[in-house]
């Protein structure tokens, strides 16, 4: 392969100006504080790099290598074929990763109605860290498959729809195709699509990409399942945040009559209970404590003491 080339097209991939000569490159750098955009309007040759693309090595060692080095920039980054460094320094990314700190990761599952989701935004409120609702991805994916026509049990379809779907998170307010859909979101219709769209293994791996977009600096709070086993294995903290199934279901009547919208104690625990057993059954994903998660059950504890705990165990690594 023409070195100089394979140089200039993946500088290009991470927003840099490249210019080319026959024996030489001149490389201007993206500043690093531009949005994409903005770099976009500078030099419209440059493109922010997609991370699922990734940099591709060339079977060249060099290529692996110093590309690598690029994340040092900020940029969520993909090295592709990274086992091309076996040619002359085999554990080239054990040994980076031995002297770099990966942007830290707490990973909170556990069954619906848990308060998973309220512990995970506050534990990431008090370390200033982002946040992923990773089921608010499948409730939009419900949802903009309804918007769409792509009925839930066409697989490939919602597949491709969960790369495609524009999908914002603004604080609590989530927007797709620009328009504002929280509260739908969060409704139980987007709860039971949720279900069946998070049981076909090509959404799985559709949003993959999407949802690792997520951790940059300086860290991540993420809650869902699968987090620390498939999107975020190496996560720093993985938590199982549990409760009884009466506590759950008072925490949801509670949180329902606060909205103003009526609820049935009785009802609401035999929904628990059945969506409970679905989801440990089920052959995807199903919902499982971790060997490497650690246990919180919060059937005694408030939403504070959670919290407290998480971020003590968190401190203690
Ligand atoms: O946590 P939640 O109620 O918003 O999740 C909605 C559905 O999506 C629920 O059936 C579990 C599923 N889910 C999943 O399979 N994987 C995730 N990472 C998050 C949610």
């Amino acid at each position: 392969p023409d070195r100089i080339t394979a140089m200039a097209t993946e500088l290009r991939k991470v927003g840099a100006t490249v210019e080319e000569g026959a024996d030489f490159i001149r490389i201007t750098p993206p500043f690093p504080s531009q949005t994409g955009e903005a770099r976009a309007r500078l030099n419209p040759e440059s493109r922010i790099l997609n991370p699922a693309e990734g940099i591709d090595t060339y079977d060249d060692h060099r290529m692996a290598m110093c590309f690598s080095l690029a994340a040092f920039g900020g940029m969520g980054m993909r090295i592709n074929d990274p086992g091309c460094v076996a040619k002359t320094f085999p554990d080239y990314f054990k040994r980076f990763a031995s002297v770099t700190q990966a942007v830290p990761v707490i990973a909170i599952d556990g069954p619906s109605a848990s308060g998973k989701g309220t512990v995970a935004m506050l534990v990431a409120a008090e370390l200033g860290f982002n946040y992923l609702d990773s089921g608010a991805l499948y409730r939009v994916l419900a949802l903009a498959a309804q918007k769409h026509g792509v009925v839930l049990v066409d697989e490939a379809g919602l597949a491709s729809l969960a790369g495609t779907m524009d999908v914002r998170f603004e604080g609590v307010d989530i927007w797709l195709d620009g328009e504002r859909v929280g509260d739908e979101v969060r409704g139980e219709q987007c709860a039971a699509g949720a279900s069946k769209v998070a049981a076909l293994p090509a959404v799985r791996a559709a949003l993959l990409a999407k949802q690792r977009a997520f951790r940059r600096a300086p860290g991540l709070v993420t809650d869902g399942r699968d987090m620390g086993s498939v999107v975020f294995p190496d996560a720093a903290l993985k938590v199982f945040l549990t409760a009884s199934a009466e506590v759950r279901a008072k925490r949801r009547y509670k949180q329902l009559m606060e909205k103003g919208m009526g609820a049935n104690i009785a009802t609401l625990l035999q929904e628990i209970r059945a969506r409970d057993e679905r989801d440990s059954q089920r052959s995807v994903a199903p919902l499982q404590q971790a060997t490497d998660a650690s246990l919180l059950d919060t059937t005694e504890l408030n939403v504070d003491q959670a919290v407290q705990e998480v971020l003590t165990r968190y401190r203690s690594f």
